[in-house]
């Protein structure tokens, strides 16, 4: 008689990550899975809500200073513009342009994780800006950057915009602001969004709007773990709930369970429970001002050669070099 054998199943990293949010006490999910194709484009309509300011705020302040911000980035001997994260390319595409004009001898290289993402990018520009010089990167962030780094040809640009690093506390900030430096040469700037500090409820309404985009959003991770991992989660009997601490500048996202629940997950042999009114934690927001951006920028040895700011000064834009 052959002895009964469980099949060897080789988790994914998303099915890994899941488990280990979903057991851990308080329960927490990462924010990234939120990005499927549903999510992608729940994310195009937040981009578009009138209380979700930032993506409007970026957008003016590169329209208003692109011209200021094409002659920092050019070099006589050119340069490399590196984009970390590129999105749907609207915003960039303002840079790209006045640099264009300018007739500046520069490669645009959009690196993302996701192949689709950057494909569909790269046939839009070669059809907005046919002149444009476009050489995108697959992979993650970092492992592109060495990959860059190790053939340092001219001055590097390298621009990481949509406050991005917002949604990384402060030591994983500094982490990846320190990765960064690594691969900066002396000639070489960052250039990086930041949210900053504001009104308090203009931050919480981008994250809570009346409509229900956001909790859709966020909810649009359970919907995910129940079809891709074959759960039973009780979308409805979950609250979007969003908290902003003006002392810290820490906006967080969750999910509140109203009612005692339990749920399964086939694919991960796992049930959990949920106690009225437990949370899981999706997502962090952190807003910044100037004293915050340069002590980060100190504990990742960079210095702030210059700050442009949005024409309310609610949304500013670092330049950083090596110190
Ligand atoms: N993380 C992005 C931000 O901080 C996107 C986002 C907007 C988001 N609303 C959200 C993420 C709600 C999770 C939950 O702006």
């Amino acid at each position: 008689m052959k002895s009964e054998q469980h099949p060897i199943t080789v988790k994914s990293t998303f099915e890994k990550d899941v488990f280990e949010g979903l057991t851990a006490y308080p329960k927490y999910l990462l924010s990234k899975y939120i990005y499927d194709k549903r999510g992608d484009a729940l994310f195009q309509e937040i981009m578009a809500l009138p209380e979700y300011y930032l993506t409007r705020a970026e957008y003016d302040l590169l329209d208003t200073n692109k011209r200021d911000i094409a002659a920092l980035f050019e070099d006589p001997d050119g340069f490399d513009l590196i984009e970390l994260g590129a999105g749907d390319g609207k915003k960039t595409k303002l840079v790209l342009s006045e640099l264009l004009y300018r007739k500046a001898d520069f490669t645009y290289i959009p690196i993302d994780i996701s192949l689709n993402a950057l494909d569909k990018l790269t046939l839009c520009l070669k059809q907005e800006l046919p002149e444009l010089e476009v050489q995108p990167g697959q992979g993650m962030y970092f492992d592109v950057l060495k990959r860059l780094s190790s053939y340092n040809r001219r001055k590097k640009v390298i621009m990481v915009l949509g406050s991005n690093i917002g949604n990384l506390l402060h030591p994983k900030a500094i982490e990846f602001l320190k990765k960064i430096k690594d691969s900066l040469s002396r000639n070489d700037l960052l250039f990086m969004g930041f949210d900053q500090k504001k009104e308090p409820s203009v931050i919480l309404n981008a994250y809570n709007d009346p409509t229900g985009v956001t909790a859709a959003f966020n909810k649009n991770l359970l919907v995910r773990i129940n079809r891709e991992l074959d759960a039973n989660f009780d979308i409805d009997n979950f609250k979007h709930w969003e908290s902003y601490d003006p002392e810290t500048g820490t906006a967080k996202s969750f999910l509140v369970a109203q009612t005692k629940m339990e749920v399964t997950i086939k694919k991960l042999d796992l049930t959990i429970t949920f106690d009225p009114w437990e949370t899981i934690h999706t997502e962090i927001s952190q807003k910044y001002d100037d004293r915050t951006v340069s002590w980060l920028a100190n504990e990742a040895d960079l210095r702030i050669s210059r700050i442009f700011q949005s024409p309310d000064g609610g949304y500013k834009n670092y330049v950083f070099t090596m110190k």
